[in-house]
């Protein structure tokens, strides 16, 4: 995996680089149906596709991927799909854990545990655990993960330390965040044709650049990221200011 990083894939300059970048990992469904296979066929090719973003995430020099993989609206999809996708991410944990802390991937779960079968949150913990000290690229897996119960499951834990409500700022309120310490995505990429967020971020993508392909996610391969992030370091991000050349 990308170990010899002194050649730039880019000519960019590293600031036009996004340091994290976060992915709506959509369209696996469409993928399949167009192949005429059942959904969670899609579901796999989506999986497997992951393991070449990652390799091209670091090769690109890219420090945090986060990635949307179960919604917490998700629970209201076919028993059957629901069942499937967990067992999937069960079996991703059973067979590549070994090859991703090899490849220095730290694997941080956002999102609630509660509501995820015992054995698979135990999977999930003992993953974080045991990749915790990595530092090549940070993984956030999101599963079963809503932006706003994020933003609730904040405010609770804030109004159970009695926190005084006049030193609240958006620095102290991010701390509680799932997220924390992560720096907000710089670019969230959405593949699968739609442009929303789906409750994906919603705090943390005040300011991210958006970048939606029509592209379905099993498709999605290290050329596809590479326009992503051109197309990203052509953007202006001015955070409400005016622009630099005015
Ligand atoms: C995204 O693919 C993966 C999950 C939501 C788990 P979809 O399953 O939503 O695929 P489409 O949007 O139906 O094609
Ligand atoms: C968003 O995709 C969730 C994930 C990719 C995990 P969905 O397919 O669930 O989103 P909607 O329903 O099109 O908004
Ligand atoms: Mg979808």
């Amino acid at each position: 995996m990308g170990q010899e990083m002194s050649e730039q894939p880019f000519d960019l300059p590293p600031e036009k680089i996004p340091r994290h970048v976060a992915i709506i990992m959509d369209g696996n469904g469409r993928w399949a149906q167009q192949r005429g296979l059942p959904r969670l066929a899609g579901h796999r090719a989506g999986t497997d596709n992951l393991r070449r973003i990652l390799e091209a995430c670091v090769e690109f020099g890219i420090e945090i991927l986060t990635i949307y993989a179960f919604s917490t609206e998700n629970w209201n999809r076919p028993p059957r799909e629901v069942r499937g996708l967990m067992s999937i991410l069960e079996r991703v944990i059973d067979r590549e854990l070994e090859s991703l802390h090899a490849q220095g991937v730290q694997i941080r779960h956002i999102g609630r545990m509660e509501g995820i079968e015992p054995r698979l949150q135990k999977k999930i913990r003992k993953a974080v655990e045991y990749t915790k000290d990595n530092d090549r690229l940070i993984l956030n897996v999101a599963f079963n993960y809503g932006g706003r119960a994020e933003i609730l499951d904040a405010c609770r834990r804030i109004m159970k330390e009695g926190l005084d409500p006049d030193t609240l700022d958006e620095e102290t309120f991010s701390r509680y965040l799932y997220t924390y310490p992560c720096p907000d995505p710089d670019l969230v990429i959405r593949t699968g044709g739609e442009y929303r967020l789906s409750n994906f971020l919603l705090w943390q993508a005040a300011y991210s650049e958006i970048y939606s392909t029509p592209t379905f996610w099993p498709d999605f391969d290290k050329e596809e990221l590479r326009k992503a992030i051109l197309e990203y370091a052509r953007r202006e991000r001015r955070f409400g200011r005016v622009p630099q050349k005015a």
